[in-house]
């Protein structure tokens, strides 16, 4: 695998029942890029994003981070998920622990760290996406533009090679939809590699290197950002296209 490429999608498939739910998805993720998802709902989206973490499994193929073919038998899932961060739409916050302690959780239990020095490094990742102060309030106590960011710090604060984004403004407030995607914007700046599935379309056409336009699980076109917008090759994307924009 070229050290250039982050995450390697190759054949994945994927059925729920009878439903196919991802078709030979293959795919590349750039080291230091953002890729944008975009589709239709049911697309296969979120499955695609739960089997980059293992969250979900695929039936056949493979995904390669870093070199390492993780759907091979006898992956260490939980090493694995420290390299991969998932930021959800619907937050996924422990709603009966602090804002910090749902940062130090998994430091102190999957990195092993002191309780200081988990405390510490979740200080600072708080404060970096802007919530010094809010420590000691619980996810009800804070809105939902700061909860979503307290899953972001979380996430980061594991030190993830990719960044894994389900939607994440999607159940906000408008007026908090900005400050999210600023965080995502720096993140992305600051060369994270970084999946984003995502309805928010002028970030896509900002920030990602490439975009991917899935339907009924497969990926129809692949592009660059101006390119797949601007003269999309396929009528489904056309129609996709002229009912978001
Ligand atoms: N755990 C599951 N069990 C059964 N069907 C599922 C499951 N997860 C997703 N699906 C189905 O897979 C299809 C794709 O879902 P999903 O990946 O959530 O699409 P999207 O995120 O693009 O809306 C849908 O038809 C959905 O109902
Ligand atoms: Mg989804």
């Amino acid at each position: 695998m070229s050290s250039t490429i982050a995450v390697k999608f190759s054949k994945v498939s994927k059925t729920y029942g009878t439903t196919q739910v991802l078709r030979d998805i293959s795919l590349d993720l750039p080291r230091g890029s953002t890729t944008c998802v975009i589709g239709p709902s049911g697309s296969g989206k979120s499955t695609l994003l739960r089997c980059t973490n293992l969250l979900a499994r695929p039936d056949s193929g493979s995904i390669e981070i870093e070199g390492m073919d993780i759907t091979a038998a006898g992956t260490d899932v939980n090493l694995m998920r420290t390299k991969v961060g998932m930021v959800f739409q619907h937050f996924h916050l422990f709603s009966h622990l602090d804002v910090l302690q749902n940062v130090t959780l998994a430091l102190r239990k999957v990195r092993g760290m002191s309780a200081d020095e988990a405390d510490a490094r979740a200080m600072a990742q708080l404060r970096a996406v802007g919530l010094g102060g809010l420590e000691r309030r619980r996810p009800s106590q804070i809105s939902g533009g700061q909860q979503q960011r307290v899953a972001i710090a979380r996430a980061l604060a594991m030190d993830p090679a990719i960044m894994l984004f389900d939607e994440a403004t999607s159940a906000l407030d408008p007026e908090l939809v900005k400050g999210i995607l600023n965080v995502m914007r720096d993140l992305a700046i600051s060369g994270m590699t970084m999946l984003v599935v995502t309805h928010e379309m002028r970030f896509a056409r900002e920030v990602a290197g490439q975009v991917v336009f899935m339907d009924q699980g497969r990926i129809v076109e692949t592009g660059l950002p101006g390119a797949l917008f601007d003269q999309p090759q396929t009528p489904r994307l056309r129609q996709f296209l002229d009912q978001v924009l």
